[in-house]
């Protein structure tokens, strides 16, 4: 960058910060409602709504709570959900993910029912499918990528048939966007859109989660299939194949401590950039904001204008819901 800018006595940024409406005015980074994903998590039964102990303020929902959650979204103007089911059972396979009457497939049916201006996805992987709690096939103790990708397309497919707007692919395996974009078209489900978990690091920030959605693996871990933290050219690799095999958004994971993935990303992909704030993120801030360690709004917004600043285009956050409580008060962020 050129530089021009005249030092003290004449030089001042601190001219630009007087005021709140001086700072308003030159704020960099701007977001609004819609560019939040609220996660939900569909257990069977009715009139459930059960919090998850390490996450205060998110619930598994049996469907028709979570379509009354839904609707109260929808009145702050939230309006974009990301579906995990927790099925009635489970086997080596994970093939609960594939039938019609499954959980999500159920609340999928509801939903686009009752509430038909929500943008409903679907997270697509069978971790909490299968008994092993790994996120495919297994054979000599290590998933089996090529086996798993017939499964994602069956899954995309029956969820496509069940009226999910965009399937979310999580596992991680080689060609599994061109693998379900094949599967869609195939049985004429062209509009259904695909938002790649392109670049998705094993994390220990999916303690929580784990806990949320029972998909603890019970062998091993998930560093065969995830990527490594230490890597940041291999995410433009990951991104490049998945744009390449038909990907419509991409996706960086977690979120607050790959600030420069996202970056990287924005920079060189025409494709939207969405971040997934996950539960370790959200678990570690509520925890201090309990304590009183740390304050949970001021924190909150902080860590999503983060995300944003970063060049995100839009947010999947457990804190969502907060946020669009928040925006309805503040006529600008932060
Ligand atoms: C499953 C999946 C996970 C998350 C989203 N989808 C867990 C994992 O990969 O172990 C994590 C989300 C979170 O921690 O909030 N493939
Ligand atoms: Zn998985």
């Amino acid at each position: 960058m050129t530089q021009y800018a005249p030092p003290l006595p004449t030089g001042r940024p601190r001219r630009n910060r007087r005021s709140q409406a001086v700072r308003d005015m030159v704020a960099e980074t701007h977001f609004g409602v819609g560019q939040f994903i609220a996660p939900l998590f569909i257990i069977p039964g009715e009139n459930k709504r059960l919090e998850i102990p390490s996450m205060p303020g998110v619930y598994q929902f049996s469907m028709d709570e979570a379509a009354k959650e839904v609707a109260q979204c929808q009145e702050l103007g939230l309006s974009s959900f990301l579906l995990f089911g927790i099925p009635e059972y489970k086997d080596a396979e994970g093939s609960a993910a594939w039938q019609d009457d499954g959980v999500i497939q159920q609340a999928l049916r509801l939903l686009a029912g009752q509430i038909p201006d929500a943008q409903l996805i679907a997270d697509l992987c069978f971790c909490e499918y299968t008994d092993h709690g790994h996120c495919g096939v297994v054979t000599d103790d290590d998933v089996d990528n090529d086996a798993t990708l017939v499964n994602l397309g069956r899954q995309a497919v029956s969820l496509a048939e069940a009226g999910v707007h965009t399937v979310a692919p999580s596992g991680m395996m080689d060609g599994q966007v061109g693998a379900i974009r094949d599967a869609l078209d195939e049985a004429g489900f062209q509009e259904v859109a695909i938002l790649s978990y392109a670049v998705k690091y094993a994390s220990a920030l999916y303690g929580p989660f784990r806990d949320a959605a029972d998909i603890t693996p019970s062998f091993g871990d998930r560093k065969t299939y995830q990527m490594d933290f230490r890597n940041r050219a291999e995410a433009m690799l990951e991104a490049d194949l998945d744009m390449d095999e038909g990907a419509d958004m991409l996706m960086v994971k977690p979120a607050g401590m790959y600030l420069d993935i996202i970056s990287d990303l924005k920079r060189e992909y025409p494709l939207p950039i969405l971040a997934y704030q996950v539960s370790g993120e959200y678990a570690m801030i509520k925890a201090a904001a309990e304590k009183g360690w740390l304050d949970n709004e001021n924190i909150m917004v902080e860590s999503v204008t983060a995300i944003f600043r970063a060049g995100a285009d839009a947010v999947i956050t457990y804190f969502a819901r907060e946020m669009a409580e928040y925006l309805q008060r503040q006529p600008q962020t932060p």
